[in-house]
């Protein structure tokens, strides 16, 4: 079962990037380290075809540091080059260029013999809503050229962006759906933001939030709440949560509403550590 989300602006958007992909030299796929399979189009390839592409691992600075070395080693099992960068502090992104040129060495290379003035690596960056592609053109500016925002789901004009002499970017949308037919897939995009609040119920995207700290990262849990995740119930945890944090109503009740909101922020903003939200089993119950 399909939970049909995306707006209808993305159909449209992705026969525009079909189109522009074709002026091409590479593309970027950007995914979130915390959800590298989540965070991957399984329609992207059919996208891309038979063009250049480098996957950039973004975010990795949330993400658990041992799973981006298993998720890298897994795309690359699969024939993919990439690159682990983080667009907000810019860790890596000056590689990305020696990247691309070693992956377009033969293209490069026969442009020179042919006696070709080297050019700039025309690029395309995309990914999913709130991946980091804004952020990243950004970085690669090094200017305020476009606008980074926290809206998933925002398409942006269409402009071409000279970086410097190296690149060329089409900051397009770039935007490609997630596509989620198991609903492990929904709560991993759910929880890392990349799809709106309101899409899943927020007391559901919690509750798988909490079960999978409790089963990959209950040391998190403890270090974090001082609470034995171990040994107490999803209730009970929300409880305990709520007094050691003050998130009690008048009537001396837990106010679940800010549990909520104050987990999913912990979990958003690092105070529970680099986590990723994927694991294996979503790839074994394809
Ligand atoms: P998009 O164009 O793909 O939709 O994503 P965008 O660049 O707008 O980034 C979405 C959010 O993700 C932004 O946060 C951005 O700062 C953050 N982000 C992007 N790359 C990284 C990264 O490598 N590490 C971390 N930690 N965050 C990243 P925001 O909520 O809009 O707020 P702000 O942080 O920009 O203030």
């Amino acid at each position: 079962k399909q939970i049909q989300w995306f707006p209808g602006h993305m159909f449209k958007s992705l026969r525009e990037m079909k189109e522009k992909l074709k002026l091409m030299d590479i593309v970027f796929i950007l995914l979130d380290a915390r959800i590298p399979y989540s965070s991957m189009n399984p329609n992207v390839l059919e996208i891309v075809g038979m063009k250049p592409t480098l996957i950039l691992f973004n975010k990795t600075d949330l993400a658990d540091p041992n799973k981006n070395k298993a998720w890298i080693k897994y795309y690359q099992e699969q024939g993919f080059y990439t690159l682990d960068i983080d667009a907000q502090s810019g860790k890596n992104v000056n590689k990305i260029y020696d990247k691309a040129s070693e992956i377009l060495k033969e293209k490069i290379e026969r442009e020179e013999k042919r006696g070709l003035k080297r050019r700039p690596i025309r690029a395309m960056i995309i990914g999913i809503p709130n991946v980091g592609k804004s952020t990243l053109i950004n970085q690669m500016t090094k200017s305020k050229a476009t606008k980074t925002g926290n809206t998933p789901g925002v398409t942006k004009a269409q402009q071409w962006i000279k970086v410097n002499e190296q690149f060329e970017l089409l900051d397009t949308p770039g935007v490609l759906w997630p596509k989620f037919d198991s609903l492990d897939v929904g709560f991993a995009l759910a929880i890392t933001g990349a799809i709106k609040d309101k899409i899943l119920p927020t007391d559901d995207i919690v509750k798988y939030a909490i079960d999978y700290l409790k089963k990959y990262y209950p040391n998190r849990l403890k270090e974090r709440y001082g609470i034995d995740a171990l040994n107490l119930d999803y209730v009970e945890m929300l409880d305990q949560i709520g007094i050691k944090r003050g998130a009690i109503l008048k009537a001396n009740e837990i106010d679940y509403d800010r549990v909520y909101t104050l987990i999913l922020t912990d979990i958003r903003s690092k105070n529970l550590g680099g986590i990723t939200f994927d694991t294996y089993n979503k790839l074994i119950s394809l």
